[in-house]
Protein backbone atom coordinates (compact mmCIF):
# COMPACT_ATOMS: atom_id res chain seq x y z
CA UNK A 1 0.00 0.00 0.00
CA UNK A 2 1.73 3.84 -1.20
CA UNK A 3 1.64 5.68 2.14
CA UNK A 4 -0.89 8.24 2.77
CA UNK A 5 0.72 11.14 1.27
CA UNK A 6 1.37 9.51 -1.78
CA UNK A 7 -1.22 9.86 -4.85
CA UNK A 8 -2.25 6.41 -6.22
CA UNK A 9 -1.02 6.02 -9.64
CA UNK A 10 -5.10 6.48 -10.99
CA UNK A 11 -6.25 9.50 -8.63
CA UNK A 12 -6.40 12.90 -8.88
CA UNK A 13 -2.81 14.09 -7.58
CA UNK A 14 -3.56 17.82 -6.05
CA UNK A 15 -1.19 19.64 -4.02
CA UNK A 16 0.94 22.75 -3.48
CA UNK A 17 3.98 24.21 -3.10
CA UNK A 18 5.64 27.27 -1.71
CA UNK A 19 1.99 28.93 -1.62
CA UNK A 20 1.93 32.47 -0.58
CA UNK A 21 -1.84 33.94 -0.24
CA UNK A 22 -2.47 37.59 0.78
CA UNK A 23 -5.29 40.18 -0.22
CA UNK A 24 -3.66 43.48 -1.06
CA UNK A 25 -0.86 43.19 0.96
CA UNK A 26 -1.94 41.36 3.93
CA UNK A 27 -0.21 37.93 3.70
CA UNK A 28 -2.86 35.19 5.06
CA UNK A 29 -1.27 32.15 3.83
CA UNK A 30 2.76 31.66 3.94
CA UNK A 31 4.97 29.47 2.71
CA UNK A 32 2.60 26.49 2.47
CA UNK A 33 3.46 23.63 1.56
CA UNK A 34 0.15 20.42 1.08
CA UNK A 35 -0.18 17.03 -0.49
CA UNK A 36 -3.86 16.53 -1.00
CA UNK A 37 -4.15 12.14 -0.11
CA UNK A 38 -5.94 10.85 -3.47
CA UNK A 39 -9.30 9.15 -2.91
CA UNK A 40 -9.60 10.23 1.12
CA UNK A 41 -11.44 12.22 2.94
CA UNK A 42 -9.29 15.14 4.26
CA UNK A 43 -10.65 17.69 7.01
CA UNK A 44 -9.09 20.96 7.39
CA UNK A 45 -9.07 22.42 10.86
CA UNK A 46 -8.41 25.91 12.73
CA UNK A 47 -9.42 28.87 14.52
CA UNK A 48 -11.88 31.30 12.64
CA UNK A 49 -9.57 33.25 10.34
CA UNK A 50 -6.75 31.05 10.15
CA UNK A 51 -6.98 31.19 6.28
CA UNK A 52 -8.58 27.56 5.15
CA UNK A 53 -11.22 29.43 3.13
CA UNK A 54 -8.46 31.31 1.40
CA UNK A 55 -6.44 27.75 1.43
CA UNK A 56 -9.51 26.30 -0.50
CA UNK A 57 -10.18 28.75 -2.49
CA UNK A 58 -6.44 28.66 -4.19
CA UNK A 59 -6.58 25.00 -4.47
CA UNK A 60 -9.80 25.74 -6.73
CA UNK A 61 -8.17 28.46 -8.53
CA UNK A 62 -10.63 31.04 -7.55
CA UNK A 63 -7.49 33.32 -5.50
CA UNK A 64 -4.17 33.55 -7.54
CA UNK A 65 -1.19 33.28 -5.20
CA UNK A 66 1.32 35.81 -4.38
CA UNK A 67 4.20 33.05 -4.96
CA UNK A 68 3.96 29.25 -4.87
CA UNK A 69 1.41 27.02 -7.25
CA UNK A 70 -1.09 24.63 -7.14
CA UNK A 71 -0.22 21.40 -9.27
CA UNK A 72 -3.44 19.08 -10.26
CA UNK A 73 -1.77 16.07 -11.67
CA UNK A 74 1.29 17.70 -12.42
CA UNK A 75 -0.48 20.44 -14.12
CA UNK A 76 -0.75 24.46 -12.87
CA UNK A 77 -3.98 24.82 -12.27
CA UNK A 78 -3.50 28.29 -13.34
CA UNK A 79 -2.93 27.21 -16.68
CA UNK A 80 -5.66 24.76 -17.10
CA UNK A 81 -8.49 25.59 -19.44
CA UNK A 82 -11.43 26.45 -16.82
CA UNK A 83 -13.65 23.74 -17.97
CA UNK A 84 -10.56 21.13 -17.92
CA UNK A 85 -10.30 22.38 -14.69
CA UNK A 86 -14.21 22.01 -13.74
CA UNK A 87 -14.24 19.03 -14.76
CA UNK A 88 -11.86 17.84 -12.37
CA UNK A 89 -12.66 20.02 -9.17
CA UNK A 90 -15.23 21.41 -7.60
CA UNK A 91 -16.07 23.86 -4.95
CA UNK A 92 -18.78 24.72 -2.75
CA UNK A 93 -17.56 28.21 -1.18
CA UNK A 94 -18.58 29.10 2.32
CA UNK A 95 -21.04 31.99 1.38
CA UNK A 96 -22.26 31.08 -2.24
CA UNK A 97 -24.47 33.50 -3.50
CA UNK A 98 -27.03 32.40 -6.26
CA UNK A 99 -28.43 34.37 -8.63
CA UNK A 100 -32.02 35.82 -7.39
CA UNK A 101 -35.14 33.75 -8.22
CA UNK A 102 -32.59 30.69 -9.64
CA UNK A 103 -34.61 27.78 -8.22
CA UNK A 104 -32.88 24.51 -7.24
CA UNK A 105 -33.38 22.30 -10.07
CA UNK A 106 -31.52 25.33 -12.29
CA UNK A 107 -28.86 25.49 -9.67
CA UNK A 108 -28.12 21.62 -9.74
CA UNK A 109 -27.65 21.95 -12.99
CA UNK A 110 -25.74 24.79 -13.61
CA UNK A 111 -23.50 22.03 -12.03
CA UNK A 112 -23.25 20.25 -15.36
CA UNK A 113 -22.48 22.88 -17.39
CA UNK A 114 -18.58 21.82 -17.45
CA UNK A 115 -19.77 18.84 -19.20
CA UNK A 116 -21.39 20.45 -21.94
CA UNK A 117 -20.16 21.77 -25.14
CA UNK A 118 -21.48 23.39 -28.19
CA UNK A 119 -21.69 19.61 -29.75
CA UNK A 120 -23.31 17.67 -26.76
CA UNK A 121 -25.66 19.60 -25.15
CA UNK A 122 -28.12 18.86 -22.23
CA UNK A 123 -28.23 15.29 -21.74
CA UNK A 124 -29.98 12.24 -20.12
CA UNK A 125 -26.47 11.53 -18.42
CA UNK A 126 -26.65 15.33 -16.97
CA UNK A 127 -30.74 14.70 -16.40
CA UNK A 128 -29.52 11.96 -14.18
CA UNK A 129 -26.83 13.14 -12.47
CA UNK A 130 -29.20 15.90 -11.59
CA UNK A 131 -32.30 13.90 -10.00
CA UNK A 132 -29.45 11.64 -8.27
CA UNK A 133 -27.86 14.59 -6.56
CA UNK A 134 -31.65 16.06 -5.14
CA UNK A 135 -32.16 12.53 -3.75
CA UNK A 136 -28.79 11.96 -2.45
CA UNK A 137 -29.27 15.63 -0.11
CA UNK A 138 -33.12 15.06 0.22
CA UNK A 139 -33.82 18.08 -1.91
CA UNK A 140 -36.51 16.62 -4.51
CA UNK A 141 -39.53 17.98 -2.78
CA UNK A 142 -37.77 21.43 -3.46
CA UNK A 143 -36.39 21.12 -6.22
CA UNK A 144 -38.85 23.86 -8.13
CA UNK A 145 -38.37 26.39 -5.36
CA UNK A 146 -36.09 29.40 -5.94
CA UNK A 147 -32.67 29.21 -3.77
CA UNK A 148 -32.84 32.75 -1.92
CA UNK A 149 -36.52 31.81 -0.39
CA UNK A 150 -35.44 28.65 1.28
CA UNK A 151 -34.20 28.64 5.13
CA UNK A 152 -30.55 28.28 5.45
CA UNK A 153 -29.90 24.59 5.71
CA UNK A 154 -31.91 23.72 2.64
CA UNK A 155 -29.92 26.33 0.96
CA UNK A 156 -26.29 25.04 1.80
CA UNK A 157 -28.17 21.43 0.67
CA UNK A 158 -28.91 23.29 -2.85
CA UNK A 159 -25.29 23.69 -2.72
CA UNK A 160 -24.24 20.67 -2.36
CA UNK A 161 -26.40 18.87 -4.20
CA UNK A 162 -24.57 21.23 -7.03
CA UNK A 163 -21.06 20.34 -6.00
CA UNK A 164 -22.51 16.52 -6.29
CA UNK A 165 -23.58 17.03 -9.44
CA UNK A 166 -20.87 18.54 -10.85
CA UNK A 167 -19.43 14.75 -10.60
CA UNK A 168 -15.73 15.95 -10.24
CA UNK A 169 -13.23 13.44 -8.68
CA UNK A 170 -11.93 16.26 -6.60
CA UNK A 171 -14.15 18.15 -4.06
CA UNK A 172 -13.58 21.04 -1.91
CA UNK A 173 -16.12 22.07 1.05
CA UNK A 174 -16.08 25.15 3.17
CA UNK A 175 -17.84 24.16 6.05
CA UNK A 176 -20.74 21.99 4.19
CA UNK A 177 -22.59 21.21 7.39
CA UNK A 178 -23.05 24.97 8.22
CA UNK A 179 -26.78 25.88 8.85
CA UNK A 180 -27.44 22.17 8.91
CA UNK A 181 -29.40 20.70 12.01
CA UNK A 182 -27.74 17.80 13.30
CA UNK A 183 -29.40 14.96 11.55
CA UNK A 184 -28.93 16.82 8.34
CA UNK A 185 -25.20 17.23 9.31
CA UNK A 186 -24.75 13.59 9.60
CA UNK A 187 -26.56 12.90 6.58
CA UNK A 188 -24.18 15.42 4.42
CA UNK A 189 -21.14 13.50 5.99
CA UNK A 190 -22.26 9.94 5.87
CA UNK A 191 -22.86 11.21 1.51
CA UNK A 192 -19.35 13.01 1.86
CA UNK A 193 -18.67 9.23 2.59
CA UNK A 194 -20.55 7.26 0.48
CA UNK A 195 -19.07 9.55 -2.57
CA UNK A 196 -15.55 8.94 -1.41
CA UNK A 197 -16.26 4.90 -1.12
CA UNK A 198 -18.27 4.43 -3.70
CA UNK A 199 -17.48 6.81 -6.72
CA UNK A 200 -13.58 7.51 -5.21
CA UNK A 201 -14.09 10.84 -5.17
CA UNK A 202 -11.32 12.73 -2.92
CA UNK A 203 -12.63 15.34 -0.94
CA UNK A 204 -11.76 18.33 1.13
CA UNK A 205 -13.92 20.04 3.18
CA UNK A 206 -13.26 22.55 6.18
CA UNK A 207 -14.66 21.05 9.44
CA UNK A 208 -15.39 23.59 12.78
CA UNK A 209 -16.78 20.47 14.69
CA UNK A 210 -13.31 18.55 15.89
CA UNK A 211 -15.43 15.36 16.41
CA UNK A 212 -16.93 15.12 13.03
CA UNK A 213 -13.40 15.82 11.48
CA UNK A 214 -12.41 12.53 13.85
CA UNK A 215 -15.17 10.56 12.51
CA UNK A 216 -15.19 11.34 8.65
CA UNK A 217 -11.70 12.30 7.68
CA UNK A 218 -8.88 9.85 7.29
CA UNK A 219 -6.48 12.29 6.96
CA UNK A 220 -6.53 15.99 9.11
CA UNK A 221 -4.78 19.21 8.34
CA UNK A 222 -4.93 22.00 11.11
CA UNK A 223 -4.03 25.54 10.41
CA UNK A 224 -2.46 27.92 12.75
CA UNK A 225 -2.03 31.60 11.19
CA UNK A 226 -1.94 30.20 7.57
CA UNK A 227 0.46 27.79 8.42
CA UNK A 228 -0.26 24.01 8.61
CA UNK A 229 -0.23 23.40 12.01
CA UNK A 230 -0.33 19.44 11.80
CA UNK A 231 -0.95 16.86 9.57
CA UNK A 232 -2.08 12.99 9.45
CA UNK A 233 -4.32 10.40 11.04
CA UNK A 234 -7.07 11.77 13.08
CA UNK A 235 -5.99 10.27 16.70
CA UNK A 236 -2.33 11.74 15.63
CA UNK A 237 -3.81 15.23 14.75
CA UNK A 238 -6.50 15.85 17.30
CA UNK A 239 -5.49 15.83 20.53
CA UNK A 240 -5.34 17.84 24.13
CA UNK A 241 -2.08 19.95 23.15
CA UNK A 242 -3.11 20.54 19.16
CA UNK A 243 -6.54 21.90 20.69
CA UNK A 244 -4.70 24.20 23.16
CA UNK A 245 -1.96 25.20 20.49
CA UNK A 246 -4.45 25.97 17.61
CA UNK A 247 -7.93 26.94 19.25
CA UNK A 248 -6.12 28.29 22.98
CA UNK A 249 -9.03 25.94 24.68
CA UNK A 250 -8.22 23.47 27.23
CA UNK A 251 -10.43 20.17 26.75
CA UNK A 252 -10.32 16.32 27.47
CA UNK A 253 -9.96 13.37 24.70
CA UNK A 254 -12.10 11.23 25.29
CA UNK A 255 -13.15 8.13 22.73
CA UNK A 256 -16.38 8.21 20.43
CA UNK A 257 -18.38 5.46 21.86
CA UNK A 258 -20.02 5.12 18.27
CA UNK A 259 -16.89 5.30 16.06
CA UNK A 260 -14.52 4.78 18.69
CA UNK A 261 -12.45 7.70 17.18
CA UNK A 262 -10.69 10.93 19.44
CA UNK A 263 -14.02 12.79 21.52
CA UNK A 264 -13.01 16.30 22.00
CA UNK A 265 -14.89 17.77 25.33
CA UNK A 266 -14.38 21.64 25.78
CA UNK A 267 -13.54 22.98 29.20
CA UNK A 268 -14.26 26.67 29.15
CA UNK A 269 -13.94 29.03 32.34
CA UNK A 270 -16.28 27.66 33.81
CA UNK A 271 -15.71 24.12 33.65
CA UNK A 272 -12.85 22.31 35.17
CA UNK A 273 -11.67 18.79 33.56
CA UNK A 274 -11.64 15.70 35.59
CA UNK A 275 -8.38 16.13 37.76
CA UNK A 276 -5.77 13.13 36.95
CA UNK A 277 -6.41 11.37 40.40
CA UNK A 278 -10.43 11.16 39.31
CA UNK A 279 -9.65 10.28 36.39
CA UNK A 280 -7.20 7.09 37.89
CA UNK A 281 -10.33 5.84 40.01
CA UNK A 282 -11.84 2.76 39.53
CA UNK A 283 -15.77 2.86 38.53
CA UNK A 284 -15.20 5.96 36.47
CA UNK A 285 -17.80 5.95 33.70
CA UNK A 286 -15.65 4.76 30.78
CA UNK A 287 -17.01 6.98 28.34
CA UNK A 288 -15.72 9.90 30.14
CA UNK A 289 -12.41 8.93 30.28
CA UNK A 290 -10.02 11.04 28.87
CA UNK A 291 -7.69 9.40 26.89
CA UNK A 292 -5.51 12.96 26.79
CA UNK A 293 -6.11 16.20 27.92
CA UNK A 294 -4.84 19.60 29.51
CA UNK A 295 -6.55 19.13 32.94
CA UNK A 296 -5.69 20.71 36.21
N1 LIG B 1 -11.80 39.07 0.42
C1 LIG B 1 -10.97 39.38 1.42
N2 LIG B 1 -10.34 40.57 1.45
C2 LIG B 1 -9.49 40.90 2.44
N3 LIG B 1 -9.21 40.08 3.47
C3 LIG B 1 -9.80 38.88 3.51
C4 LIG B 1 -10.71 38.46 2.48
N4 LIG B 1 -11.16 37.23 2.77
C5 LIG B 1 -10.55 36.88 3.93
N5 LIG B 1 -9.74 37.87 4.36
C6 LIG B 1 -8.91 37.83 5.57
O1 LIG B 1 -8.01 36.74 5.47
C7 LIG B 1 -7.88 36.08 6.72
C8 LIG B 1 -8.24 34.60 6.54
O2 LIG B 1 -9.59 34.52 6.17
P1 LIG B 1 -10.28 33.12 5.81
O3 LIG B 1 -11.62 33.44 5.28
O4 LIG B 1 -9.37 32.34 4.94
O5 LIG B 1 -10.34 32.45 7.25
P2 LIG B 1 -10.99 31.06 7.68
O6 LIG B 1 -9.92 30.26 8.33
O7 LIG B 1 -11.74 30.44 6.58
O8 LIG B 1 -11.97 31.56 8.84
P3 LIG B 1 -13.48 31.09 9.23
O9 LIG B 1 -13.30 29.88 10.13
O10 LIG B 1 -14.00 32.26 10.00
O11 LIG B 1 -14.24 30.81 8.00
C9 LIG B 1 -8.78 36.82 7.70
O12 LIG B 1 -7.99 37.70 8.44
C10 LIG B 1 -9.74 37.59 6.82
O13 LIG B 1 -10.13 38.78 7.43
MG1 LIG C 1 -13.70 30.13 6.21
Amino acid sequence: MPPAHQAPADGPDLRAEGLRLAYDDRVVVEDLDLVIPSGKVTAIVGANACGKSTLLRALARLLTPKAGAVHLDGRSVHSMPTRALAQKLGILPQTPVAPEGLTVIDLVGRGRSPHQTWWRQWSSTDEEAVHEALRATAMTDLAHRAVDELSGGQRQRAWIAMAVAQGTPVMLLDEPTTYLDLAHQIDVLDLVTDLNRHQGRTVVMVLHDLNQACRYADHVIAMKAGRVAGEGAPADVITAAMVEDVFGLRCVVGEDPVSRTPLIVPMGRHHEGPSDQEVRQEGTDVSAVPVSGTTG
